[in-house]
């Protein structure tokens, strides 16, 4: 039940709770003030009095919830969930009561994939904080103790660690994803490669970022501190970013945008890397969103 209500909301788990916890208060409220009103107005008793109440509960009620999720930070999540209801029951003022706006993007959740630190995941998690169409639906992660592990737990967004056997020889953890939702996924510092069952459950989305200017150092073997290292021994006079589509070889697919930063000939491989992380930080979140942008408008 609870995973359900994450993948119909498209929420984290804590923001579930919080979620149920502003309809229990906001209900009791609406029930205390709707009674109170009723006994102000000299109707609480009467063969009348449980249909005028049902009448100004169904009223204040939205009211009451909106203004609990204030407090509990959720306003946005509540304004928009109370549109659609009113949406649903036309009742809406606005112009997608009548007409349903067919342009109107659905929502999309994302999975973030990682295998390190997570700075990359948690300026991902910023960047769609608020965002009205894109939600990140949970991180997945394959190694014990990496920092992105924490990082969900603090966000409270869900996480799945990844079972070795079921990723390579089962069903990709496909299922797990699409039970919660998940409609685009993102590898952010992922280091294994991607099962064919998986990107074929994901076709045109899935995308990567790799620390170099591809198809220069990409490869197995070519990940992290690896790829500065080897910028550095050859001498290269500049390096950069790649984001591309994800297909079945590694570093491979299609590229969607890359970014350059130069290399001095006294930069230390972890001096590029600190540059690289950079360019990551600044265009990688806002990348994932054109590119999710532009899938929909396609259709
Ligand atoms: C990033 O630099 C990313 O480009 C790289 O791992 C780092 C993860 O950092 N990915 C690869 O090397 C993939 N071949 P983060 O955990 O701090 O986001």
């Amino acid at each position: 039940m609870f995973e359900k209500l994450q993948s119909k909301w498209k929420v984290g788990g804590t923001q579930v709770l919080i979620i149920l916890c502003t309809f229990a208060i906001g209900g009791s409220l609406t029930g205390y003030l709707g009674r109170k009103l009723l006994v102000l107005a000299g109707i609480e008793k009467g063969w009348y009095f449980l249909p005028i109440y049902i009448i100004v509960v169904t009223i204040i009620w939205p009211m009451m919830v909106l203004l609990v999720s204030i407090p509990f930070g959720q306003f946005r999540f509540f304004s928009r969930y109370l549109g659609r209801m009113a949406n649903k029951l036309g009742i809406s003022g606005t112009k997608s009561s009548q007409t349903p706006d067919s342009t109107a993007p659905s929502q999309v959740s994302l999975a973030i994939f990682a295998s390190g630190a997570g700075s990359n995941a948690a300026q991902i998690i910023e960047h769609f904080r608020n965002h009205p169409h894109i939600q990140v639906g949970c991180i997945v992660c394959n190694k014990e103790g990496a920092g992105v592990i924490q990082i969900a737990h603090n966000q409270g967004i869900k996480l799945i660690m990844i079972d070795k056997e079921r990723f390579f020889r089962g069903d990709g953890h496909v299922h797990e994803l699409k039970g919660l939702g998940i409609d685009f996924i993102v590898l952010a510092g992922f280091l294994w490669k991607i099962p064919a069952s998986l990107i074929e459950a994901f076709p045109n989305r899935m995308v990567n970022i790799h620390p170099a200017l591809l198809p220069k150092y990409g490869g197995k073997g070519m990940y992290g501190l690896h790829v500065h290292q080897a910028v550095v021994a050859n001498q290269e006079r500049e390096t950069g970013i790649t984001i591309h589509q994800v297909d079945a070889q590694y570093d491979h697919g299609k590229h969607i945008f890359q970014a350059r930063c130069p290399v001095e000939p006294t930069d230390t491989p972890e001096m590029v890397a600190q540059k690289v992380h950079q360019l990551e930080h600044k265009y990688f979140p806002a990348i994932i969103e054109k590119t999710i942008l532009e899938l929909q408008n396609q259709g």
